[in-house]
């Protein structure tokens, strides 16, 4: 991988943990740990991160970007992840915009990517991602959610080669976007995976709740929606439902 990684066999949170020590760590930083005991996903939630199962790894970034720049990362991680998923298990692997990655409908993988710094420049950038590996199995609410590559696949995953793959292309992405200033092939991924392109889906901020169709993913990564008024809007972020997958 040519990356400097750190593993932990258990950890709050490796999101957490690269904040923590961001001042000392260098760039491009990886760590990684067996499981999470506090592992948070987006808006506020926690991410279950049981010890073997699963991949829990963040990376520590200080590109030269704006704020509004550093949204791009999450669509680059997610492309990244999902062509890994989908080359070292064969398992068609959809992106629902922004972070969360599906097979058949459930989620599999999260990303959650934390900025720190101002509007016109930013400080550093966490990507942490979530894979649902090996989970044997998903109990309660998250069962009809969401799924792991053994469970989709009948067999178990190398969690070691899904991390190779899926650290290597991000790195590749994100080095081509960091020299481009464009998302390049990455958008055309975004396009392609997509879950919600072409689909009526709901979108939640805070309180509002808007029903819309996903009429493009802009070359930017962002969502553009059509409300029935007619009106189009393009969400850099915010979280967004799919309805009838
Ligand atoms: C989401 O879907 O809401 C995002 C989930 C992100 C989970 C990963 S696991 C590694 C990293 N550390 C965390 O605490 N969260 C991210």
């Amino acid at each position: 991988l040519g990356k400097k990684v750190e593993v932990h066999q258990s950890i709050d949170s490796t999101n957490n943990h690269l904040k923590r020590n961001a001042r000392d760590y260098p760039d491009e930083m990886i760590v990684l740990s067996e499981e999470q005991k506090k592992g948070r996903g987006r808006l506020g939630r926690s991410w279950d991160s049981p010890k073997g199962a699963g991949l829990f790894f963040s990376m520590l970034l200080r590109p030269r970007i704006t704020m509004e720049e550093s949204f791009k990362i999450t669509g680059i991680a997610a492309a990244a992840v999902a062509e890994a998923i989908e080359e070292v298990t064969g398992l068609p692997a959809r992106i629902k915009w922004p972070n969360d990655i599906l097979v058949q409908g459930k989620k599999v993988s999260g990303i959650l990517t934390e900025v720190s710094g101002e509007p016109d420049g930013i400080n550093y950038i966490i990507v942490g991602i979530g894979i649902n590996v090996n989970t044997p199995n998903f109990t309660g609410e998250l069962k009809d959610r969401a799924t792991s590559l053994y469970l989709e696949k009948g067999e178990k995953v190398s969690r070691k080669e899904l991390f190779v793959r899926a650290a290597n292309k991000f790195f590749r992405f994100y080095h081509g976007f960091t020299r481009e200033k464009t998302l390049g092939e990455v958008h055309g991924i975004l396009e392609n995976r997509s879950a919600v392109l072409g689909k009526e889906v709901i979108i939640l901020r805070g309180e509002e709740k808007k029903q819309g169709k996903a009429v493009e993913i802009t070359k930017e990564g962002f969502l553009k929606v059509r409300y029935e008024s007619g009106e189009e809007e393009v969400l850099s972020s915010g979280e967004v439902s799919v309805r009838g997958l």
